[in-house]
Formats: C-alpha cells, sequence, structure tokens
C-alpha cells in the first residue's frame, strides 16, 4: 500500500471511530431527566415529590429509556410511586440525599409506603446518594402488637414487579419500616449497599424478600434494629455474599406458616458473611400453625459469627408474642440445609438450636465444620436438637448429635 494513501485510510478510519465515540459518548446527556429541571429545590425544605415524579414519567416514557438525575442536595420527598412500565431502562442517579417526611400524616395507609419502583424491565438505581427514611418520627408508633389502631409505617424502599435490576452503591438510613423490600421481582442484583438504623428501633429490617427470584445481595453492611436479609414465603434462587449484618437479629428464612398457602422458600445460599454482635446467625422461624410449607435447598457457609447470641437456629416454635397458640406443632417441612464452615463466638450457652417440629421433624440437615464457643467465663457452648434428622461432617464445637 502507498504510503499516503495508508495514512488516508488510517485518518479516515481515525475520524470514524471519534464520530463513533462522540455519539456513544454524547448520547445519555439527551435523555438525562434532573429533578432541578422540573422545579425540585435541593434546601430539604421545598416537597419535590412533583418534581420527582414527572421527572421519572419524562425518562419512562423516552424511547430507549432514560436516566433520572438527583444531583448533590437534599431534598424533601413524600410517598411516591416510580410506575413502569417504561420505554426502555431507567437508570435512577442519585448522588444527593432524599428525605422522607417526619410527619406520619403523610403515610396514610399501605398504599403510602415511601419510595416505589414497580413494573420496570432494566432498573438501574445507583448515584451514591442516600434515602434517609427520618424514622425517628415513628418508632415510638410501632406497637401493633398492643394496640389494634395502631398507625402505618411505612416502608422506605420498595421493589413491586421488576425484572432485571441492579441497586449499587446506595444509603438507606433510618428507616421508619422496613427498609428494602422486594416483592414479585426476578432478576435483581443488590450491591455494595449501606443500611443503617439504631439497635433499637423497631422492625427496621434490612432487605426482606418476597415472591421473587434470581436475586443477589453482595458486599453490603447492614446494621438495624431487626432481621440484616429476611427471606419469606416464595423466595427462590437466591445468593448472599459479603455481607456483613450488625447490629440487628441477623439473618432469617421466615418467618412462614403464619398465612395458608403461602409460597416455598427453595434455593437459597448465603455464604462468605460476618454476623457481629447480632442477636441471631442464620436463623429459620415458623409459626406453630397448620399451614403447610417447604423449606429446602439452603446453604449457610464460610459465615464468621463474632459474639452472636444465638449463632445457629432453627425455630418452629417462632411466637413473638403470646396470641399464638405454640402447642400446635408446624406443617412447615425443613429440608436439605447445609451449615457449612461456621466459626466465631457464641454469646449465649446454645451456640447450635434446632428446634424443629414434633410431627414433621426437620430433614436432611448437614452441620459440616463448625467452631462456636461460648465468650462467657460461666460455661461452654452445646447444642439443642429436638426433632432433627441428619449428619455432621468434619470437626463439631459444640458436639453435635442429630
Ligand atoms: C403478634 O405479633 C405479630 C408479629 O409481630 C403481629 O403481627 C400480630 O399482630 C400480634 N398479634 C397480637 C394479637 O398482638
Ligand atoms: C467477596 O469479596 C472479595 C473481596 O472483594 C472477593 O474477592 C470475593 O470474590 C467475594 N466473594 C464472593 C463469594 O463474592
Ligand atoms: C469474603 O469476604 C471478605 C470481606 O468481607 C473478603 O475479604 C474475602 O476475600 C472474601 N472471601 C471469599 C472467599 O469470598
Ligand atoms: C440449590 O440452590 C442453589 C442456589 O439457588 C442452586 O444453584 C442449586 O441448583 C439448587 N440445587 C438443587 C438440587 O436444586
Amino acid at each position: 500500500m502507498e504510503s499516503s494513501r495508508l495514512v488516508t485510510v488510517l485518518l479516515q478510519n481515525f475520524s470514524i471511530f471519534f464520530l463513533f465515540t462522540c455519539v456513544v459518548k454524547a448520547r445519555p446527556y439527551t435523555n438525562v431527566f434532573n429533578v432541578l429541571k422540573y422545579g425540585a429545590v435541593a434546601d430539604g425544605k421545598t416537597d419535590c415529590s412533583k418534581a420527582f415524579w414527572t421527572a421519572w414519567t419524562d425518562a419512562c416514557a423516552w424511547n430507549g429509556g432514560g436516566t433520572v438525575l438527583i444531583p448533590k442536595g437534599n431534598y424533601l420527598v413524600g410517598p411516591t410511586t416510580f410506575k413502569g412500565p417504561c420505554k426502555g431502562p431507567i437508570d435512577f442517579q442519585i448522588q444527593g440525599v432524599v428525605n422522607a417526611p417526619s410527619d406520619l400524616s403523610k403515610f396514610k395507609d399501605y398504599s403510602y409506603d415511601w419510595i416505589r419502583f414497580q413494573y420496570v424491565n432494566g432498573l438501574y438505581v445507583g448515584g451514591g446518594g442516600t434515602f434517609h427514611g427520618h424514622g425517628s418520627s415513628a418508632w415510638s408508633h410501632n406497637d401493633c402488637n398492643k394496640n389494634k389502631n395502631c398507625r402505618f409505617l411505612p416502608i422506605s424502599i420498595r421493589f413491586d414487579f421488576i425484572n432485571y435490576g441492579t441497586v449499587e452503591g446506595i444509603y438507606s438510613v433510618d428507616s421508619k419500616s422496613f427498609h428494602i423490600n422486594i416483592f414479585n421481582c426476578n432478576n435483581m442484583k443488590f450491591n455494595y449497599i449501606t443500611i443503617t438504623a439504631p439497635e433499637d428501633s423497631p422492625n427496621t429490617d434490612g432487605i426482606h424478600i418476597g415472591d421473587s427470584s434470581f436475586i443477589s445481595i453482595s458486599h453490603s453492611n447492614i446494621g438495624t434494629g431487626d432481621d440484616c436479609i429476611s427471606f419469606g414465603a416464595g423466595s427462590n434462587n437466591i445468593h448472599v455474599t459479603n455481607v456483613t449484618c450488625g447490629p440487628g437479629h441477623g439473618i432469617s428464612v421466615g418467618s412462614l406458616g403464619k398465612i395458608p398457602k403461602e409460597g416455598n422458600v427453595v434455593g437459597l445460599i448465603v455464604r462468605n458473611c460476618t454476623f457481629i454482635g447480632t442477636s441471631n446467625g442464620v436463623r429459620i422461624k415458623t409459626w406453630g400453625t397448620s399451614n403447610t410449607n417447604f423449606v429446602y435447598n439452603i446453604t449457610f457457609e464460610d459465615i464468621f459469627m463474632n459474639n452472636v447470641y444465638n449463632p445457629i437456629f432453627i425455630d418452629q416454635e417462632y411466637c413473638p408474642n403470646s396470641s399464638c397458640n405454640d402447642q400446635t406443632p408446624s406443617k412447615v417441612l425443613i429440608k436439605d440445609v447445609h451449615y457449612r464452615n461456621i466459626w466465631g463466638t457464641s454469646s449465649s450457652k446454645v451456640a447450635v438450636n434446632f428446634v424443629c417440629s414434633r410431627s414433621l421433624p426437620c430433614q436432611k440437615i448437614e452441620v459440616k465444620d463448625i467452631y462456636l464457643p461460648y465468650n462467657g467465663n460461666d460455661g461452654q457452648a452445646s447444642a439443642n436438637c429436638l426433632n432433627v434428622r441428619g449428619y455432621t461432617v468434619g470437626k463439631q464445637l459444640p458436639k453435635i448429635r442429630l
């Protein structure tokens, strides 16, 4: 090839390359919907609900999908539903702090959970920002176990009917009730999430999953007053890795069996997680009712328990208040549960507590390589095994007889 022609060819290719990268780079900026352009005021006092909702509506209607941008700053936003279906995937970029109203009268009933994402195929929520639930105004109203006319307390962030979603690098602080609720979602990833609420804040569960499949949660830090992550009825194919829990009530399957005809909990892996000072580590809880259900194919593996009260716990007589009849043996069958390589310290003497159902004993429970000494000086760790069928492999402290 003649050298001048070579140069021409190269230049042509370069210009095509540059043109291409410019087009690719420039494109996202045409479909960015900045809440400030919709009248949001980042002063933390002006109600920005309408601006947020309108920015979402325009992003959702944009062919090929859009970005909702919440720049740095403080925003006050009331209960808002970000609803699809949309004309493409949506990128919800939260860089600022979105604050819930403290005033409970803004949340009348369950349709007033705070931030709700619904019916979207392809949703990304990221940007390093914060959802602040301002729950301290609500926690004293958490009295439904005593008060029939108790107030409704909203969940901070709901994902309902989302397919293919990623939620990454965001913060959720001081929810009034649960922090994050996942309902009827498939194929969602939660990475680098930080969730915090005080240890004594009631019902501030970190992430609750129900009727959903192919959900993964990883590289996250969750410290609240209730469950770190809980798997309700209909959770299947769920992976939890590299999550640190504490304070709070640990990772929990259930509670199940309270309501008839619930979905099963199947195919759950919790791996490489750390629990710090939680009341439970890995727990499965079912109510003593005649409602039937299955829990199977569950693995808890490579888990460090630092000063945990009930590190390994199956509770089939779960009854948080005296309202239930704990004389009824649970009809939820727990089968194929694997506890492998779990170590650290137990802050109670019963480091392993299997209280399975009298009428449906737990089956195929594997306990492999556990080391959970009691960290008090008035005794030693022990295991309590009621109605369990299974096997042990490798080292066990405490000694387990199944
Ligand atoms: C008992 O506790 C459960 C779970 O906290 C609650 O849903 C239920 O309403 C309580 N029932 C009564 C009668 O207190
Ligand atoms: C956990 O995190 C570490 C460090 O970021 C990473 O190397 C490892 O692959 C992760 N493990 C799992 C099971 O995700
Ligand atoms: C487990 O997680 C820790 C961080 O929490 C990380 O440093 C380590 O590499 C992870 N190991 C595996 C096997 O994933
Ligand atoms: C058990 O669950 C895991 C995690 O969801 C899944 O990968 C695996 O295929 C399941 N095993 C069986 C035998 O169903």
